[in-house]
Order: C-alpha cells, then sequence, then structure tokens
C-alpha cells in the first residue's frame, strides 16, 4: 500500500550537527506508527520536517503523493495533518473550550489564515463550532472544564487539551510528540484507548514517545532513530529483540 507520509533520504543540519542524516522513512495511511529513540536522536526534528515547519536541508517530504519543498508551514495542515507538541502549546489566556474552537479552522470558511476569534462570522457557523468543540472535549473527558482557563488545568489535562485541538480540525494524519510524558499510568491508559479508537476511526497516527510499554503496546510499527539516522524498523516484537537497538537505547536508561 503507498505511504500517506514518506519522507525521501531526508537530511537535516542545523549548522555543523547533522540532527536528521539521510532518512528514509513512511507511514501508510491508517497505520499506528512510532518513532522512538534516545534523547537527541532527531525525532522531533523529523516529525518538523514531515509538517514542513522546518524545511529540508536535502531530500523530499512527500504527503499523499506530492512533494511539500517550498511549501509554506500552514500547507501541512491544509493537507489534514495536525500535530502536538513536545512541550505543550496553548493559548494560556483562552478557556478550554476557546482552544478546542481554534482548531475548528480548518473546516471553517474563514480558513487557515484567520488567527483568532472574533472574526468567526456567521453564527450558525459558530453554533457548529462550539458543538464540536464539545464533543471533542468529551472524547478527551475535558467536558466538564471547558469553561475553565486553558492555564489553570494540571499538565496532563493539558496534553489531552491539545489533542482535543489538534483532532478539532478533522485531521488525517495525527503526529503526536511525547504525549504520555508526564502523564500519570491512569492518564496514559486513557490516551491508549483514545489513540486506539482515533485509529479505528481512520486516522493515521505517528506518535514519538519515551514510554516504552505505551508505544510497544499501541503501535503497528517502529521506527528507531539514533544520532539522526534509522537503525531498525518493524513491528514491536522485532524492535523490541533487535541488537542495535537495545546496545543504543533499550538496554539503557531512557532519559
Ligand atoms: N532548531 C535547532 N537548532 C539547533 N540544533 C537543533 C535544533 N533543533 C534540534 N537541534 C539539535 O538536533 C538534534 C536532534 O534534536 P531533536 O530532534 O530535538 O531530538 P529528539 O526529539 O530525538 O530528542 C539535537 O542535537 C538538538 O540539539
Ligand atoms: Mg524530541
Amino acid at each position: 500500500m503507498a505511504a500517506l507520509i514518506q519522507a525521501v533520504q531526508v537530511t537535516r543540519a542545523f549548522g555543523g550537527l547533522v540532527a536528521v542524516n539521510s532518512v528514509d522513512f513512511s507511514v501508510r495511511r491508517g497505520q499506528m506508527k512510532a518513532l522512538i529513540g534516545p534523547n537527541g536522536a532527531g525525532k522531533s526534528t523529523l516529525l518538523n520536517l514531515l509538517t514542513g515547519i522546518t524545511p529540508v536541508t536535502s531530500g523530499d517530504i512527500i504527503i499523499d503523493g506530492s512533494s511539500i519543498r517550498g511549501r509554506p508551514a500552514f500547507h501541512a495542515a491544509t493537507l489534514g495533518l495536525a500535530r502536538t507538541f513536545q512541550n505543550v502549546r496553548l493559548f494560556e489566556n483562552m478557556t478550554v473550550i476557546e482552544n478546542v474552537m481554534v482548531g475548528c479552522h480548518s473546516w471553517t470558511r474563514q480558513g487557515i489564515a484567520s488567527g483568532a476569534l472574533r472574526w468567526i462570522g456567521h453564527w450558525r457557523e459558530e453554533r457548529l463550532i462550539i458543538e464540536e468543540s464539545h464533543r471533542q472535549l468529551g472524547r478527551v473527558g475535558l467536558e466538564a472544564e471547558a469553561g475553565a482557563d486553558a492555564a489553570s488545568l494540571p499538565f496532563g489535562k493539558q496534553r489531552m487539551l491539545e489533542i482535543a485541538r489538534a483532532l478539532a480540525g478533522h485531521p488525517q494524519v495525527l503526529m503526536l510528540d511525547e504525549p504520555a510524558s508526564g502523564l500519570s499510568t491512569r492518564e496514559t491508559a486513557e490516551l491508549s484507548s483514545l489513540l486506539r479508537q482515533i485509529v479505528s476511526e481512520g486516522v493515521t497516527v505517528l506518535l514519538v514517545d519515551h514510554d516504552m510499554q505505551f508505544v510497544m503496546d499501541i503501535s503497528d510499527e517502529v521506527t528507531v532513530l539514533d544520532q539522526g539516522r534509522t537503525i531498525a524498523e518493524g513491528t514491536p516484537e522485532q524492535v523490541q529483540s533487535d541488537a542495535a537497538v537495545i546496545a543504543a537505547y533499550l538496554g539503557t536508561e531512557p532519559n
């Protein structure tokens, strides 16, 4: 099956440091794919390259058959790519539900270029946005906090809010950078079932995380990066028994 997202011989250098080095990587439609590796391996950089936030130094990124080279950073959103960040990024001066409403912009008539809520024009559209935002808050268990200030939420709930905002845009691909980091065991279990549900609805998920049990439990396929290069790829079972992976990563304490 053709890849929905493909990195072809992608390299990204920051000055003399090569963060991602000639990487071939792909995600198939409908897959739950994980990217793991030690700190500094290049995982977040690869996500930034795949979404066009960071331009490639060389190589190409193909989304749904088309190269995104030279496209502006917001282009990925118009292709249905949504993501969350390693350091949660919320609008802290807005309420919980307002944060999710912002995520609806990709399917509203105002479109992607608008940057605030006040120009959401027609009342009927605004009502649809509010209904959809409540629905997404319900999915992540934050319905009761809809009117609270986003900044007042505990950390785990801020992570779930960021996911709700991403889902509100009805993405075809959801990329998550360390979503389980800082979550309790119970919150991680809730996150697992939410991600399984999302995939069962046809959304493709690409996940970066350090929590091995979480990653190995839910992923169809795992790619391991180390020092900017792919060192292994396969099913969770294959990757966990790979000698290079054990040496580079699993055998040592994750940091
Ligand atoms: N914007 C940047 N400027 C300079 N160096 C960067 C930048 N982003 C990442 N790096 C470097 O690239 C390497 C890979 O980083 P990153 O992709 O964040 O790794 P990971 O997410 O796997 O921990 C690290 O050495 C990091 O310091
Ligand atoms: Mg990272």
